[in-house]
């Protein structure tokens, strides 16, 4: 196994530093004891806290720490000591699951402006239960099953958010599905509706139409009547995209998708959402029918192989495509941005969005689709997934520790057993020339008894 492979290691964190907003950080200071009223059980419970450290102190949590820039390996898994303590308006979530997306794939690279330098822990989304609520925080409570966004920080067992960063999970869903919502779902809706005007009898282009955003931009169009959906990805993913609601599915692998778009729809698109930059915005940019739409979300270009690939990198920006003013008036189009990282003080605007999603949720007109779970010790190979475009959907990390295999435990147990075994026969080869020598002084006697 190379260093590549090598499954996240935990680590202790103590000496660890962690660059993250204060409120991401566990608080280690300990409160000072509470002191008791009367004398003599007080001094045993003097006697017994001076044992025991105090519980922020013993308390630990698992968390996935980028450790520098680079392969799946840069990302390892430490436990943290020291309980979170939530301040004036945050909350404390037990995180049960969390989403893993085509940024954080980025920013292992260090190609994702919005994640900090390492160390730092990654991950923009996560669901759970709230175990504390800081001071002024009035609409949630501990017990509440929430999901969250937030700009970094959610791979771990425990997180520390602002309250408005929370939206209260729906009854009937599941924590996995409840973090597979926020990012892909956010980005789909107001790249659709907000960006693209999305109206019935359109026709819209979802490049990536097997993964995150690309499922949730499908489920999308359909909540609007008689939208046509042309589909790119590789050619396995077909049946499942076509039954989730792609009209069109197109494998870019092999042929030339706008050629495709072409020979169907020869006057062009009504919106093209772009995840992939470079020359790719062109093309999408030159299928757009007069008043047509394109929506640029992505670069997913640049990314090629498991370290930042210069060569990729400068393709994607040499071709990245660029129009003037005039040029845009003349040929009656529109081309939007949208990077939802750089909405992250938006709280109003994106919780609008997630009541309108939960709504559409409610009626049964959306639903994510988890591609696959994976503790976060094997948060290499859940990375490796999605890089090497083998997700349909998404990917989500679980906090809890992977629990050893039942088959393992009895391989284990064979293996004390055979130990155990050889032992008892070493014991017994020692004994071996002892008992011999013993009959050899026996038969050296009985002439002497005689
Ligand atoms: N601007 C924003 O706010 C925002 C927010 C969320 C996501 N995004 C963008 O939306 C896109 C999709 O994100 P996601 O999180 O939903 O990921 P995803 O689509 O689940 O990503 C993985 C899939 O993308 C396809 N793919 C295309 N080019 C790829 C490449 N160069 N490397 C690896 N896979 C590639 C692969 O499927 P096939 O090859 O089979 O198609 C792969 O299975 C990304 O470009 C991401 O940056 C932008």
């Amino acid at each position: 196994m190379s260093g590549e492979d090598a499954p996240a290691q935990e680590q202790k964190a103590e000496d660890q530093k962690q660059e993250t907003k204060t409120s991401e950080q566990p608080k280690t200071e300990s409160k000072p004891e509470s002191k008791s009223t009367t004398e003599a059980p007080a001094a045993s419970a003097t006697a017994t806290a001076a044992d025991k450290p105090p519980e922020e102190e013993v308390f630990t949590y698992r968390s996935l720490v980028l450790s520098g820039h680079g392969g799946y390996d840069k990302v390892k898994l430490q436990v943290k000591k020291g309980k979170p303590a939530p301040k004036n308006g945050e909350v404390v979530v037990r995180v049960k699951a969390c989403g893993l997306n085509f940024a954080d794939l980025l920013g292992r690279q260090g190609l994702y402006d919005r994640l900090p330098s390492p160390p730092v822990t990654p991950g923009m989304e996560c669901s759970g239960v709230i175990e504390a609520v800081g001071e002024e925080v009035t609409d949630r409570k501990v017990g509440d099953k929430v999901f969250v966004l937030n700009r970094f920080g959610m791979w771990q067992e425990v997180v520390t958010v602002a309250a408005n960063h929370t939206f209260l999970m729906p009854e009937g869903m599941g924590f996995e599905e409840a973090a597979a919502l926020p990012v892909n779902y956010i980005t789909a809706y107001m790249i659709l509706f907000d960006m693209g005007n999305l109206r019935p009898n359109q026709s819209v282009l979802v490049h990536m139409a097997a993964g995150g955003v690309g499922i949730a931009a499908t489920q999308l169009c359909h909540t609007v009547k008689d939208v046509t959906v042309f589909g790119t990805a590789s050619a396995s993913k077909h049946e499942t995209i076509s039954e989730g609601g792609v009209t069109h599915p197109i494998d870019y692998r092999t042929r030339d998708y706008v050629e495709e778009v072409r020979k169907i729809s020869p006057k062009g698109l009504d919106i093209v959402l772009d995840p992939l930059g470079g020359s790719d915005t062109h093309k999408g940019y030159n299928l757009l029918k007069p008043m047509g739409k394109l929506v640029t979300y992505g670069a997913a270009n640049v990314l090629t192989g498991q370290r930042k690939n210069l060569l990729a990198m400068a393709k994607t920006w040499y071709n990245q495509f660029s129009v003037n003013a005039f040029s845009l008036m003349h040929s009656n189009k529109s081309m939007c941005g949208y990077h939802l990282g750089h909405l992250d003080g938006e709280f109003e605007l994106i919780s609008q969005v997630v009541a309108k999603l939960l709504d559409l949720h409610a009626q049964g007109k959306i639903k994510p689709k988890v591609d696959s779970t994976w503790h976060f010790e094997q948060v290499g190979d859940a990375m490796r997934r999605m890089q090497e475009r083998n997700n349909i959907g998404k990917v989500i990390l679980l906090p809890e520790p992977k629990k050893e295999e039942p088959k393992k435990e009895e391989e284990e147990k064979k293996e004390e057993k055979n130990e155990e075994n050889k032992e008892e026969k070493k014991e017994e080869k020692k004994e071996e020339p002892k008992k011999e020598e013993a009959k050899k002084e026996e038969k050296q006697e009985e002439p002497k008894k005689e």
